[in-house]
């Protein structure tokens, strides 16, 4: 029960809480403290009064159902005695004798040096009155006083102050209640199309703008989506055009104009997905064969070249590009032709593929953004100033470089970001300026710094994730998709 439904159990004539307690039977105290609420509130108007209470003790309930000793004094009196023989007779204390005194019972007499106990009267006391009463009615009502502090001195009964409570509801007690059952059969949440065509006069509910709600999951752009966004964002702000190449690629246009001999190991069957149909792509013929002189023993570069035998054939077979690398070569070539003007920043980001085992750092399709730079002067140093204002513009803003072998690239570097929640480091991309073996068969002169970087792994470190397999595949984590916001703070 609460404090609304004891209200509703108040009248507006006083009622003591006692009987209140019983007929809405609750213990006294738990009714107490909804009193005191409602009375906080002013809902209800509470009298307090006090009133004496006598409590039997043990002797006062015997001499209430037999006798007190006066009464026995006196009934046994004839009309009379010598004191002493008579409280000897009787075997009473000589308090009897008092009270019957007192009572106007008796009178006492000296008779030659005796005293004598002569009964009077025996009326009904006023003690004798008390008790019998309170045996139905412990209260003490005003006029009892006196003789209940007789009774109490003479260790009969115990007297005790009680508050009584009256309570009635409030005025504002009575509107509250109005109000409350016309809330309940009055306010409309919804118009209906009957109300519409007879009219209505009641009271709608008002909107709780603030009621938990079931979470609507619209669509939305998928995490890595957003961040793939986030970086053409920051990519095309920094003056890069975006470019585009086949996911379907030649082993050429992925291998062999990059200086990788025939027989490097990533272009097993064990690291490379090699497509049946179609088996076969066309090479631009005058290319293959420069890059066939380049191979073998350097062409004009100057270099000794890398492999002592090539095929057209296996570089005609057809793949899942590895790496976007295949389409910056092929947007070189057209900078070699001059289809393109340097100096030129280009950049993708896009799907490759490698036959890899899956693992919590591995898929075998992922997203790569790519990315170069073709000008007079670049260095080392350009290409790290690159990745630095890159990565700052995407919130990591702890970065290192580790020098390492591509076989396209000379100097190479390996960028590696913090990942908070690992607390380590890891591999966010892989970087160089492309040796002149690739450059010049293309007819560029210049330095061309360039770069790839995983998507995923990026994301990995943006959103805090130890697994990919959270964000991307069939182990998805369909929850951290649908709570991961639209504007993710990590991404500004
Ligand atoms: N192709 C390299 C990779 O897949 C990245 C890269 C691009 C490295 C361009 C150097 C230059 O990891």
């Amino acid at each position: 029960m609460d404090k609304l439904d004891l209200l509703k159990n108040l009248s507006a004539e006083f009622k003591r809480s006692d009987e209140i307690a019983k007929q809405v039977s609750l213990p006294i105290s738990t009714l107490a403290s909804l009193i005191s609420q409602l009375e906080g509130e002013e809902l209800i108007e509470v009298k307090r009064e006090k009133k004496l209470i006598a409590q039997l003790t043990q002797e006062g309930a015997e001499a209430a159902v037999s006798e007190l000793p006066e009464r026995k004094l006196i009934s046994q009196l004839s009309s009379e005695e010598e004191i002493g023989s008579l409280l000897q007779r009787l075997k009473l204390e000589p308090v009897a004798l008092q009270w019957a005194k007192k009572n106007n019972w008796v009178m006492l007499l000296n008779a030659g040096g005796k005293t004598l106990v002569k009964k009077i009267a025996s009326s009904e006391s006023e003690q004798e009155k008390l008790l019998e009463k309170l045996k139905r009615d412990s209260e003490i009502k005003s006029g009892e006083e006196k003789v209940a502090k007789e009774l109490r001195d003479r260790r009969l009964v115990k007297l005790l102050e009680q508050t009584l409570l009256f309570v009635k509801v409030s005025k504002k007690g009575v509107v509250a209640l109005k109000a409350e059952t016309q809330d309940k059969l009055e306010l409309v949440n919804q118009v209906t199309a009957q109300m519409v065509k007879q009219g209505f006069s009641g009271s709608f509910r008002e909107y709780d703008v603030g009621a938990e709600v079931n979470p609507v999951y619209a669509g939305k752009r998928h995490p890595l989506q957003l961040l793939a966004d986030e970086m053409r964002e920051v990519l095309v702000g920094m003056g890069f055009e975006e470019m585009n190449g086949p996911l379907v690629e030649s082993s050429f246009w992925n291998f062999d104009v990059m200086f990788m001999p025939q027989n490097h190991p990533n272009r097993d069957l064990m690291d490379t997905f090699f497509l049946k149909k179609p088996n076969r792509a066309n090479v631009p013929e005058k290319l293959a064969s420069i890059v066939k002189e380049v191979q073998l023993n350097g062409w004009k570069t100057g270099s000794k070249g890398c492999a002592n035998a090539w095929s057209v054939e296996e570089a005609q077979k057809t793949i899942l590009r590895t790496h976007t690398t295949a389409t910056t070569f092929r947007y070189l070539e057209k900078i070699g032709k001059k289809e393109i003007k340097t100096p030129c920043k280009f950049f993708s980001i896009n799907k490759v593929f490698r036959n890899e085992a899956i693992d919590r750092t591995h898929l075998p399709e992922f997203h790569q953004i790519e990315g170069f730079v073709v000008a007079d002067n670049l260095n080392l140093r350009s290409l790290m100033g690159v990745f630095t204002d890159f990565y700052k513009q995407l919130g990591i803003s702890k970065i290192r470089f580790k020098p390492v072998f591509n076989p396209y690239t000379e100097p190479s570097m390996e960028i590696f970001g913090y990942h908070n929640s690992l607390s380590k480091w890891v591999e966010i991309g892989n970087s160089g300026i492309f040796r002149p073996e690739t450059t010049a068969p293309l007819g560029i002169k210049q330095n061309v710094i360039a770069w790839g970087l995983a998507l995923e792994r990026a994301a990995m470190i943006l959103f805090e994730v130890d697994d990919i397999r959270k964000v991307v595949g069939a182990s998805t984590d369909l929850q951290w998709i649908r709570d991961f916001p639209e504007l993710p703070e990590v991404l500004r």
